[in-house]
């Protein structure tokens, strides 16, 4: 989660991955642009990714001046665990967490998952699109690795085999989070994620959560379709800049 104050830093796993000296940087405000330039400046920067929530439109327009190009809207849906019942899934998929052994196929699902997705490393065209797809493969292998009490992937089966993920974490004793979720590509519209989301809701509410918070981008229609069927509502949202100092 990315609500709190403004934050920057420079991002490793970025300029391993893309090849140049990456930062990222969150809650920008109007006020704070130059600081963020300075320390883009100081730290011969040449990839920024830089996060405003929606409401700060003096920041946007501000980065749009400094040549700041929008590359995704993220809108953050929240539910709300104890006002009304987590509905019943009526899916035929079985959802469990996931078994030791299958990282793999999570991963390998997460890169077929993502591939020309609409995230805002896709819509950056300098920007490699397998170098892209690969972000969200080890984002989904990294949540595998990092399951313990506070976070989890559960997985959708059908006749054994693995069709989809959710990667869940606990934000605070309060707040659980939808950090990544998906269905194969062969086997999406058939009401998968809905099982997966309703599995999400459980996993929170067992672990004493009183709210469950996904995002994704907003123009991920399919998505926003199942969550707010099943009680998600909006919370926020955040635009996502690119800039390149070059
Ligand atoms: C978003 C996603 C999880 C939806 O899963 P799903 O199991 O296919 O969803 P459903 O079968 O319940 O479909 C939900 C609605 O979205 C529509 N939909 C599903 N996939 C769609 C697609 N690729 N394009 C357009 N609409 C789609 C369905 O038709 C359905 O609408 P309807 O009931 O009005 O007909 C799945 O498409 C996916 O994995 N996408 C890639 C990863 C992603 O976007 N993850 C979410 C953000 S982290």
């Amino acid at each position: 989660m990315e609500f709190g104050a403004f934050s920057v830093s420079l991002s490793a796993i970025d300029e391993e991955r893309f090849g140049h000296k990456a930062a990222r940087a969150s809650m920008v405000s109007k006020d704070v642009i130059p600081e963020l330039m300075d320390f883009c400046a100081k730290n011969d920067v040449k990839f920024l990714i830089a996060r405003c929530q929606s409401s700060e439109i003096k920041a946007a327009q501000e980065m749009e001046r400094a040549g700041f190009l929008l590359m995704d809207t993220l809108i953050y849906y929240s539910r709300d665990l104890h006002r009304t019942p987590i509905p019943e899934d009526d899916g035929s998929v079985t959802i469990r967490p996931l078994h030791p052994g299958e990282e793999g196929r999570i991963k390998e699902l997460a890169q077929r998952m993502f591939h020309k997705y609409v995230g805002h490393y896709h819509m950056d065209e300098r920007l490699d699109g397998d170098k892209c797809d690969e972000a969200y493969a080890s984002w989904a292998a990294i949540s595998c690795v990092n399951r313990g009490p506070d976070s989890e992937v559960i997985a959708a089966l059908s006749e054994g085999s693995i069709l989809g993920f959710a990667a869940l974490r606990m934000n605070s004793p309060q707040e659980g989070e939808g950090v990544l979720v998906g269905v194969s590509p062969e086997a999406q519209k058939k009401g998968i994620s809905k099982s997966l989301m309703i599995g999400g809701l459980d996993w929170c509410l067992s672990k004493g959560a009183d709210q469950m918070l996904i995002s994704t981008q907003m123009i991920n229609t399919a998505a926003q379709k199942v969550w707010t069927r099943l009680g998600f509502e909006p919370a926020r949202a955040m635009y996502t800049f690119h800039k390149w100092f070059d």
